[in-house]
């Protein structure tokens, strides 16, 4: 598969779809020791097969794009936390969410991306988060809106605000507070970002991606536009079997 510069693929799979042992035995033996251990210290069951799955689907979907065996790859973190490519060298970025019923990888040839996913069920109870980390500008449009709006709207904030410190590498050591977005009514299709003095960064460096996925689940994305202007985000299933 070819991954223009200009494109960035967001990959997704349904952890519970794969059930096959057999093929569940052949990801497992993909891992490294330090992914099996990482996989195995989860104390569910459900917990363990999506820290697996993810470990495939991430391996599975680099190697579409280049000649590398899927369990040929070895990542790092980086000092806050980001799995990124180590070994082979490569321009691909990746960036992965994971949640209940859902993992997806983000891929981009030489530019920063993010993703971040989150269930809907989840709703309700963050509330008092926005007014705690938010921007305060976040926090007073949540609270213009009617009772019943604000809940889902808060997730949607939520979910652009991970996906932008995903994609800067940096996780929660950017404040929540120091950056906010403009979300119109509706579903909106241009979305800015906007930085207080503490962040070194250009809004006209991201483009960002916002969408209900499926009845259950929103997913987020952060892409780092170049010169030639905007990216082309296009979603794919990733089907097993993987490999
Ligand atoms: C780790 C963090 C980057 C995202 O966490 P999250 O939204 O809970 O989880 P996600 O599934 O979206 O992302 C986790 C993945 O992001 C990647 N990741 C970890 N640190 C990262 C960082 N600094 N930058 C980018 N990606 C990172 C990892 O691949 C991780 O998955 P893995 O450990 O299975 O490899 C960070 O923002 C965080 O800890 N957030 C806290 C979330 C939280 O407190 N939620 C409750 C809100 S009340």
């Amino acid at each position: 598969m070819t991954l223009p510069e200009s494109h960035a693929h967001l990959w997704w799979a349904r952890p519970e779809r794969f059930t096959d042992p057999a093929e569940l035995a052949r990801y497992r033996g993909m891992l490294t020791d330090d992914e099996r251990m990482k996989t195995d210290r989860f104390r569910f069951e459900r917990d363990r097969h999506t820290c697996l799955i993810t470990r495939v689907l991430v391996r599975t979907t680099l190697s579409r794009y280049c000649d590398v065996l899927p369990e040929q790859w070895r990542f790092r973190a980086n000092d806050h936390g980001r799995p990124e490519i180590l070994e082979p060298a490569s321009p691909l970025r990746f960036n992965l969410s994971h949640t209940n019923g859902l993992v997806v990888c983000v891929v981009s040839h030489d530019r920063e991306v993010g993703v971040d996913v989150e269930s809907l069920e989840r709703m309700g109870h963050w509330l008092d988060l926005a007014e705690r980390y938010f921007a305060p500008r976040e926090a007073a449009a949540l609270r213009r809106l009617a009772a019943e709006q604000q809940p889902a709207r808060f997730l949607e904030y939520w979910t652009l605000k991970e996906s932008y410190i995903k994609a800067r590498g940096l996780g929660l050591a950017i404040p929540l507070a120091d950056f906010s977005f403009d979300l119109p009514a509706g579903s909106p299709d241009d979305i800015a970002i906007r930085f207080t003095r503490a962040i070194d960064d250009a809004s006209s460096r991201w483009q960002f991606s916002l969408e209900r996925f499926g009845a259950g689940h929103l997913i987020a994305t952060a892409v780092e536009r170049n010169a030639s202007g905007s990216v082309c985000v296009t979603l794919h299933e990733a089907v097993g079997p993987l490999v």
